[in-house]
């Protein structure tokens, strides 16, 4: 199995985000979350990144792999909104919205190519 195929499977991702604290850096650098802070998560996959943003901060997060956001609903609750919808869905409900403050696509370089050519 090569590295990839690994890196494909969520639970040797979810470690390795852990593991090398990818997550709480990139909140902390580059986020910067505020009070009431609105985000749209593209391709949020489980919405882990929830766990290292304020409670207050309004979360929308879309993907398309349904097991990804059923997992995120579980976990999360109403922290957030999930929908198992495509990134071009994602902007038209990013227009009909009052705004958001924060738009990201975070991710492996492939998945971030997938999302930004739908883009
Ligand atoms: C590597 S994962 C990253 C997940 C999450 N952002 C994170 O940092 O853990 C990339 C995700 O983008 C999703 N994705 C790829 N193309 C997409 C698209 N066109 N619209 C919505 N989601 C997409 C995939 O299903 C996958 O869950």
């Amino acid at each position: 199995m090569g590295f990839r195929a690994v890196l494909n499977r969520p639970a040797v991702y979810e470690l390795l985000q852990f593991l090398f604290g990818y997550r709480r850096r990139l909140v902390r650098e580059f986020i910067r979350p505020t009070t009431g802070m609105k985000i749209l998560d593209i391709g949020c996959g489980p919405a882990s990144i929830l766990k290292y943003l304020p409670k207050d901060v309004e979360y929308v997060g879309y993907d398309l792999d349904a097991r990804y956001i059923a997992y995120a609903q579980r976990r999360f609750g109403d922290r957030g909104r999930f929908y198992c919808a495509s990134v071009a869905q994602a902007l038209q409900q990013a227009q009909d919205a009052t705004g958001f403050d924060l738009v990201m696509a975070i991710g492996r370089a492939s998945c971030r190519e997938r999302v930004f050519r739908v883009v």
